[in-house]
């Protein structure tokens, strides 16, 4: 018999995105399950408020400035962030951007900024976590934040859906490379949860009525993500790797 609480004491993590929403988020609640964590983003205000709140709660934080469409500073930061926590045990690669529009009027610049920052940015990232974790010698967790519209479409977000799409399936690429240095990757998909993301969205006509199409008939909150993203980064989950998680109040299974 194993126990069922989840401790993450003595891991370190790293969570990109983390200056708002739902990756401010996920970095408090690992460090609730005792990990020492890095936070990364390019608001490097907001990360050092999250480190005060985190530090001033009895947790281990440090702030990691990141550009994630810019390799020379995702490989500076992942570097930062292994040194400052000893070691890099845990990515959570979160960091993403959309925009909103039809694909009549996507133009070339909006599409890179998407693809870049949710595409090649959770790439650049993933690689040189999974690099830290290899030359550890100890394995590690990536848990990359895809979305439901990875894995079904929606309208107005094409670029947006495209890049998630690709994440969904680089992280069963990555997953089928680095099991063998001991190293899962699984992707957390979620629905539509509340953040300033898309508050403006949920406020309108549109957005309600789509609120309505959810089974559950309610937009996700950051809590109801906690149980699968620990499933997904502590050893609840040892068994799994390439796997792809939808947390959306049965969104996908919608009727038709
Ligand atoms: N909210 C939802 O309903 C929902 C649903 C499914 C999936 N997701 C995914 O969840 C993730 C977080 O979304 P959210 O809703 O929490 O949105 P959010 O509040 O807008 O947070 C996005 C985060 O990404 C960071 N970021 C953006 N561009 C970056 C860059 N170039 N380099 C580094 N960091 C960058 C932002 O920090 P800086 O601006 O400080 O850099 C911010 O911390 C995204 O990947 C999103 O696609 C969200």
């Amino acid at each position: 018999m194993t126990g069922y609480l989840i401790d993450l004491t003595g891991k370190a993590a790293l969570v990109t995105g983390a200056s708002s929403g739902l990756g401010r988020h996920f970095a408090l609640v690992l460090a609730l399950a005792g990990a020492k964590v890095a936070v990364a983003a390019r608001r490097v205000d907001a990360l050092e408020e999250l480190c005060d709140t985190i530090m001033e709660a009895g947790g281990e934080a440090v702030a990691v400035p990141m550009d994630v469409t810019d390799a020379a500073s995702v490989s500076a930061a992942v570097e930062d962030a292994s040194v400052g926590l000893g070691g890099i045990d845990i990515l959570i690669n979160n960091a993403g951007v959309t925009d909103t529009r039809s694909v009549l009027d996507l133009d070339e610049a909006a599409w890179d900024r998407v693809m870049d920052t949710n595409l090649k940015g959770a790439f650049l990232v993933a690689r040189a976590a999974a690099d830290a974790m290899r030359e550890g010698g100890q394995g590690g967790a990536i848990v990359n934040i895809a979305s439901i519209v990875g894995l079904r479409v929606a309208g107005q977000v094409s670029a947006y859906a495209v890049s998630k799409a690709g994440l969904v399936h680089l992280t069963r690429a990555m997953a089928l490379e680095l099991a063998r240095h001991g190293i899962r990757v699984n992707a957390l998909c979620p629905g539509y949860v509340e953040t300033d993301l898309n508050r403006d969205f949920f406020a309108t006509d549109a957005g309600q009525a789509l609120v309505r199409r959810i089974p559950q008939r309610r937009l996700g909150r950051p809590q109801d993500l906690e149980g699968p993203l620990l499933l997904l980064c502590s050893d609840a989950g040892a068994y799994m790797t390439g796997a792809v998680l939808a947390v959306d109040g049965g969104h996908l299974v919608s009727s038709l």
